[in-house]
């Protein structure tokens, strides 16, 4: 499994501090969450705090924007370092451009849904994009419990990519603990989100705890 803690529940005041953390712990990326208190309720950051923490680490930033029509912004993104943009499909007006200029700024493309989005609604993209996010409670904040009726969509987001065959992966967002991460990744998740879970506590221990856990889909 590929994990991706979100630095939403790192301590800001020492920011660049917990990114070392997580990376020398063994993280695989670094989840970075953007909102714009338009898409979502919630305003976080930006491209300059982006581009400070690019100094930190070398690891694959993990870019969530939870901001309407993100379109407008995937160039100076790519600037400041990301390597995967993730775009909500609610938020785009044009979703295959959105995902044509994430990949034309050679970045990969991520495409999310929210929780009551249909899971059907990502399928036609699913052979455009890298990675599809199934949001598992509702974006705009961490440390939310886990909306149990999403395993679901993922199992069936799962069955729909095997079937077609896809390198795409399958990343979750939300609620996710040490309680539900082996249902999860039963489930079919191999991109697994863990923002309160990884900084509560010994982020270290939470971090090799999560790395431990094994899943059907194992890559290369
Ligand atoms: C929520 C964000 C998440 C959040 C996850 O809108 O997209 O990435 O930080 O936090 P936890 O793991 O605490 O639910
Ligand atoms: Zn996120």
């Amino acid at each position: 499994m590929i994990l991706s803690p979100s630095i939403l529940s790192a301590d800001f005041s020492a920011l660049g501090e917990d990114i070392v953390k997580i990376d020398k712990a063994g993280a695989d990326y670094i989840h970075i969450d953007v909102m714009d208190g338009i898409f979502v309720p919630s305003i976080s950051f930006g491209m300059p705090v982006i581009k400070s923490i690019r100094k930190c680490t070398d690891k694959v930033f993990d870019v969530h924007l939870m901001i309407d029509e993100p379109i407008r912004y995937i160039e100076e993104f790519k600037k400041v370092g990301a390597d995967i943009i993730t775009v909500h499909l609610e938020a785009c007006k044009d979703v295959d451009a959105t995902i044509k200029a994430i990949h034309d700024a050679g970045c990969k493309a991520g495409l999310s849904i929210k929780p009551k989005t249909p899971t059907e609604a990502i399928f036609p993209y699913l052979d455009k994009i890298d990675m599809a996010l199934i949001m598992t409670v509702e974006p705009g904040f961490g440390g939310q419990a886990f909306l149990d009726f999403t395993t679901e969509k993922i199992v069936a987001l799962r069955k729909k990519i095997d079937e077609m065959g896809l390198e795409c992966d399958l990343e979750i967002d939300g609620g996710v603990n040490k309680e539900n991460i082996d249902m999860l990744l039963k489930a079919g998740a191999d991109v697994v989100v863990a923002g309160s879970a990884v900084f509560k506590g010994d982020v270290a221990e939470n971090v090799k705890f999560f790395k431990e856990r094994n899943t059907r889909h194992p890559l290369a």
